[in-house]
């Protein structure tokens, strides 16, 4: 009898991810939930193949594997997975690249249009039946015609241009790896640098990977220089806003608000003071928590290490190490 594929689901994935194992006769699968469990080890030690989310594999765990051949990631951004010790292993690492960008890009709008539109103010004023406060409430924002600034304009960037192009924004880009004739193709003005750009942003979307470069790229030293009515998204990775700079930043008023879909620590401590400041909206790392997006994630997380022992998996899902 052949040997078995065994493949393990580090964190729970969406039954429609599990019902593609379950077809394939020469699979094995355990789903681990305890992320931090010291059995957790032993068993990455023996399988050939994982699908993982979040938690961390480090270059200790990895080191010991001795027939793993794929990290399948469920998501996009891999921060969570040691990338020397898999090359060095030789371990092939993916991504669900075609599943979660509508589901981020919507996410932002859905925190823009909540900083911008006061939810929380103008849904407590009707609901503790202050409704005649309507006149004296702080005024609202509208995007129309507003400059927006996506930062990072891969996958989820571009899908978010499109979304801003129907509220009538105008989108400047920043993204050095990318082309100015790109951008324009896709309707948005390149911009070289930030600190040149910032003075004439209404919003910002980051979209950047978390990265030596890209940690703490928002600072107090940009965000002194935004405008008032400033509002920053974050749904890219906790780290690449400076979380101290910009809770100084809001109460001081230097700029309207922040959406916050990661952290720098997840979770964060009760005791960051983003988690109290009232101009803040978040969320807990779900910007591609929608019933649609975990189906398709979970999905090709699994068909992702199926393609890969059946050679033919696609070059576009497959992080270069
Ligand atoms: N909140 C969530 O649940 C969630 C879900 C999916 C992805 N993400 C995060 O969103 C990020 C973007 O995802 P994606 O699928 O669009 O990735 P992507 O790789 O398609 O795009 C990233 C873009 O960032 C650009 N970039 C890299 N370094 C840069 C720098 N220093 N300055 C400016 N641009 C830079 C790259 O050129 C690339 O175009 C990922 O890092 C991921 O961690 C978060």
């Amino acid at each position: 009898m052949t040997k078995k594929i065994k493949v393990l689901v580090i964190q729970p994935i969406h039954q429609a991810g599990i019902d593609l194992l379950k077809k394939k006769s020469n699979y094995e699968f355990e789903i681990f939930e305890d992320t931090n469990s010291k059995e957790l080890q032993s068993k990455i030690a023996q399988c050939d193949a994982i699908s993982i989310r979040t938690a961390k594999l480090s270059e200790d765990f990895i080191n010991k594997t001795e027939n793993l051949k794929i990290i399948s990631r469920h998501g996009v951004g891999y921060d969570n997975i040691d990338l020397k010790s898999s090359k060095k292993k030789n371990i092939t690492l993916t991504i669900t690249a075609t599943a979660n960008a509508v589901a981020v890009a919507e996410h932002v709008l859905f925190m823009l249009l909540n900083i911008s539109k006061r939810k929380s103010m103008y849904d407590d004023a009707v609901k503790s039946g202050n409704f005649l406060d309507r006149n004296k409430l702080p005024k609202t924002i509208e995007l129309w015609k507003k400059n927006i600034l996506i930062a990072g304009f891969g996958r989820i960037g571009q899908c978010l241009i499109k979304r801003c192009h129907g509220f009538e924004m105008n989108v400047f880009v920043y993204d050095p790896f990318v082309s100015k004739e790109v951008i324009e193709s896709f309707g948005g003005k390149k911009v070289e640098n930030l600190e040149d750009s910032i003075e004439k942003i209404d919003a910002i979307s980051l979209h950047v990977p978390l990265n030596d470069k890209t940690k703490n790229l928002i600072n107090y030293d940009l965000l002194k220089n935004m405008k008032k009515n400033c509002i920053i998204i974050n749904a890219a990775r906790g780290g690449v806003i400076n979380e101290f700079d910009l809770d100084r930043a809001l109460n001081e008023n230097l700029i309207f608000g922040a959406g916050l879909d990661v952290f720098e620590k997840e979770p964060p401590d009760q005791s960051n003071p983003l988690l109290k400041n009232q101009k803040v909206f978040l969320s807990p790392h779900t910007a591609a928590f929608t019933e649609e997006c975990m189906i398709r994630m979970g999905k090709e997380t699994i068909q992702n290490i199926i393609d890969f022992f059946e050679k033919k998996l696609d070059k576009s899902k497959i992080v270069k190490l």
